[in-house]
């Protein structure tokens, strides 16, 4: 499973990549907003810093103005990756964009047609908002098991990426369910670390080791 951070944050970024396990970064408009005015040198910085895929989503509302700042967004690196929302609107617009040779990744989906479509359309990325679907009581889990079963039905190359992911469990179940990629907020990644009795044992391994008295393992 491919591990992006959902962040654009940039430090955050770079304590995470240097981890070695983080492939690509999606952000949104309320992430970037909460980086403050200079959005186009923090885009391009994350750009730089990432290797791997990095999403950017449109602000533009009307077809016309989304497929021109798609086409502006993927220029800015061979690693970005075009986000935008799923609209019944925007359906040729994505087309075009694929036909284009556009890399996209349609977010805020919420049901198994909507990804169906855009998978039909060629994206490279399709992203289920797991969390936001618990929010209203649904289980945002299905989801992801609903696409991963379509995508095995229909064998489309389109990528599931879970996104929404709010705690551990989200991203353990969206791996063990099959989603190529799960974007998770960086403090998951330490969350996800720890486990009581991993800490316990390496107490006990270094009281039992220390009772030898002895400074150096190798000598
Ligand atoms: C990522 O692509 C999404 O924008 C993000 O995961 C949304 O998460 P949230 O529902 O916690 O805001």
């Amino acid at each position: 499973m491919k591990i992006f951070l959902d962040s654009a944050d940039r430090k955050l970024i770079e304590k995470y990549l240097s981890t070695g396990l983080i492939d690509g970064v999606t952000t949104n408009p309320s992430l970037l907003s909460a980086q403050g005015q200079n959005t186009k040198e923090v885009i391009l910085d994350i750009l730089r810093m990432v290797p791997g895929d990095v999403s950017i989503e449109v602000v533009e509302k009307s077809p016309d103005a989304v497929y021109e700042q798609a086409h502006q967004i993927a220029k800015l690196g061979d690693n970005a990756i075009v986000k935008i929302p799923f609209a019944f609107e925007y359906l040729p617009t994505i087309a075009k964009l694929v036909e284009d040779g556009v890399q996209l990744n349609i977010t805020l989906v919420f049901s198994a047609l909507q990804a169906l479509m855009v998978a039909k359309l060629g994206v490279t990325y399709i992203s289920p908002f797991v969390g936001r679907l618990d929010d209203i009581g649904s289980d945002g889990m299905v989801l992801i098991e609903d696409l991963v079963t379509l995508k095995q039905q229909y064998e489309f190359p389109s990528q599931i990426l879970a996104a929404s992911i709010r705690h551990v469990m989200h991203w353990e179940r969206a791996a063990l369910l099959g989603a190529d990629v799960a974007t998770v907020p960086p403090a998951l990644i330490e969350a996800a670390c720890h486990h009581p009795l991993t800490e316990l044992g390496i107490k006990k391994f270094d009281q039992d080791w220390q009772k030898l008295g002895k400074q150096s393992l190798l000598e």
